[in-house]
């Protein structure tokens, strides 16, 4: 269980994000939904610890981690895909999944076999430099690589930007697949009726607050989310 509470962080002057409470259960998939500027990717990377709070409390099944480094809040058990996925683009795919050898939560081999068998497409351009891989690829090579930290959440920062909606259909069946085997995901998406499809609660962002939250169907009814997000 992930708990955020009273989050708030500054980018320079602005603060990006102002008092934001959330949560996500065991085997839950949540959802960040809001447009552009809301405060979705500095929520993420607050929690995963590559931006310092000014205030709030962060908390991974009961241990707080609010102000740990990357890589200790990593060992705790989060792991984020960041947006524009970030693969290190002179390695091949193996080597950029097994680069987390050194997170010290990888110590099983059957992790790379489980990456593969969700990503059939990693496993047949395993020698191929990941610079080399379409978005959609370098896309599931970002998220087969936090999936080697074998994290209690998986934390997923707009995955289907800029790709084709087909390969976004392929992101997307990738997430579904993991939330279906219990994986844990905080996932931030702009397509709100993409997210709101697969998602069991979802946090509506705007201007660095949570405007509404709730299940999705109740996200779906809500006025002002139709008005801003569901044309
Ligand atoms: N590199 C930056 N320098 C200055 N301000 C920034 C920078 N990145 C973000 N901000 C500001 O911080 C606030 C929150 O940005 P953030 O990136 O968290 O939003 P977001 O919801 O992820 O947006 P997007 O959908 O565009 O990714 C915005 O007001 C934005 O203008
Ligand atoms: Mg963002």
């Amino acid at each position: 269980m992930l708990e955020v509470s009273k989050l708030s962080a500054s980018y320079g002057a602005i603060r990006a994000v102002r008092g934001i409470d959330l949560s996500v259960g065991k085997g839950r998939l949540c959802v960040i939904l809001g447009s552009n500027g809301a405060g979705k990717s500095t929520t993420l990377r607050s929690i995963a610890g590559l931006h310092r709070p000014i205030e709030g409390k962060i908390t991974l099944a009961g241990h707080d981690i609010s102000r740990r480094s990357v890589h200790r809040v990593v060992r705790a058990g989060l792991a984020l895909v960041p947006e524009g996925r970030m693969v290190v683009a002179p390695l091949t795919v193996e080597e950029n999944l097994t680069l987390s050898t050194f997170s010290g939560r990888n110590n099983d081999p059957a992790i790379l076999e489980r990456v593969y068998t969700l990503f059939p497409r990693l496993k047949e351009r395993r020698r191929q430099h990941a610079g080399l891989l379409s978005g959609g690829e370098q896309q599931m090579l970002a998220i087969g690589r936090a999936l080697m930290t074998r994290p209690e959440v998986l934390l997923l920062d707009e995955p289907s930007m800029g790709l084709a909606p087909s390969v976004v259909d392929l992101v997307f069946d990738a997430i579904v697949e993991l939330h279906r085997q219990g994986q844990s995901i905080l996932l931030v998406e702009q397509n709100a009726e993409l997210a709101l499809s697969v998602c069991d609660y979802g946090y509506v962002m705007r201007r660095g607050e949570i405007l509404v939250e709730g299940p999705p169907q109740d996200l779906r009814e809500n006025p002002e989310v139709l008005e801003a997000y569901l044309t």
